[in-house]
C-alpha cells in the first residue's frame, strides 16, 4: 500500500513556540505569498505568481531560516524566488525578511517540496538550489534523502536547458551519494575542473546557518554546480 506523502515527512515540522509577531506574519503575510498547488501534476507555471513580473524564476528546496533565499531575492530583484520548507519556524523566519525588507519577489510553499516538484510544469525554472539537505546519517534512513533519482528527474524536467542545479553538503557520505546519483544522470553535467570549484563557495553565496554549524564542527562543505543538458 502506498503511504500518503503527508505521513511521510521526515524531520521536524515545528520547533520553539512562535513569537506573536511571527504568528501575525503567518496569519496575515503568508497567505499573500503562499503558493497554492494545483490538483493536476506538471501544470503549475510559476512566473505569473510574481507581481511585479519577473524575468526568471529560481527554486530553493529546504530553505531552513531563509537566509539564502532572502539573499538571492535581495540581490536579484528581477528574479522570482520560490522557497519550499515544511518547518513552520523556518517559514516564520523567512517571512521576517519578506516583511522587513519588503521583498516582493519571494513566494513560499509551506509543505513537502516533493509536492511542489510534482506540481511544476516542464522547463519553467532558471535555477534551483538544494543547500545542506538533511543527511540522514544512519544507513537505514538513507532512503529519506531528498537528493535521489526521483528528485533529480524532476529537476531535469522543470529546469530549462543550460540552467544550474546547485547542491551543497557538509556530509561526506551524502556527498559521495549525491555525486553517484548526479554523475550517473545523463542530463546533468558537472564542470568542476579543480578542487577549488567545489571547495570554495560560489561567488553569489551567503553562509547559511547550517553551513556555519558545519564549519564550527570542523566539517568541510562542498558546493556542486550541475548544468542541465537535454
Ligand atoms: C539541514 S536543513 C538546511 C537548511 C538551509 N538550506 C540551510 O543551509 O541553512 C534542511 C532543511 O530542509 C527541510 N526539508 C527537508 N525535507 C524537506 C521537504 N521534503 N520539503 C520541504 N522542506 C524539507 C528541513 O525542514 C530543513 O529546514
Amino acid at each position: 500500500m502506498d503511504i500518503p506523502r503527508e505521513q511521510n515527512i521526515y524531520g521536524r515540522r515545528s520547533g520553539r513556540p512562535l513569537k506573536d509577531i511571527q504568528k501575525k506574519r503567518l496569519e496575515e503575510l503568508l497567505p499573500q505569498v503562499a503558493i497554492t498547488l494545483p490538483e493536476t501534476n506538471h501544470s503549475l507555471d510559476p512566473k505569473p505568481l510574481f507581481d511585479p513580473s519577473v524575468q526568471e524564476v529560481w527554486l530553493e528546496i529546504g530553505i531552513g531560516g531563509g537566509e539564502h533565499l532572502a539573499y538571492q531575492a535581495r540581490h536579484n530583484p528581477t528574479v522570482g524566488l520560490i522557497g519550499a520548507e515544511f518547518f513552520i519556524n523556518g517559514i516564520a523566519k523567512t517571512l521576517a525578511y519578506v516583511d522587513e525588507e519588503n521583498l516582493s519577489n519571494i513566494r513560499l510553499q509551506h509543505g513537502d517540496a516533493r509536492e511542489l516538484l510534482d506540481a511544476l510544469k516542464d522547463d519553467c525554472l532558471d535555477r534551483a538550489f538544494i543547500l545542506f539537505p538533511d543527511p540522514w546519517r544512519k544507513r537505514r534512513h538513507n532512503f529519506r534523502r531528498i537528493v535521489n533519482l526521483e528528485t533529480l528527474n524532476h529537476m531535469v524536467r522543470i529546469l530549462k536547458v543550460g540552467s544550474e542545479l546547485r547542491i551543497a553538503t557538509d556530509h561526506f557520505d551524502y556527498l559521495t551519494w549525491i555525486l553517484r546519483f548526479c554523475q550517473q544522470h545523463p542530463n546533468l553535467e558537472w564542470h568542476a575542473e579543480n578542487r577549488s570549484n567545489w571547495i570554495d563557495p560560489p561567488k553569489d553565496w551567503i553562509t547559511t546557518r547550517y553551513q556555519e554549524k558545519a564549519i564550527r564542527e570542523g566539517r568541510v562543505p562542498a558546493f556542486l554546480s550541475y548544468k542541465i543538458v537535454k
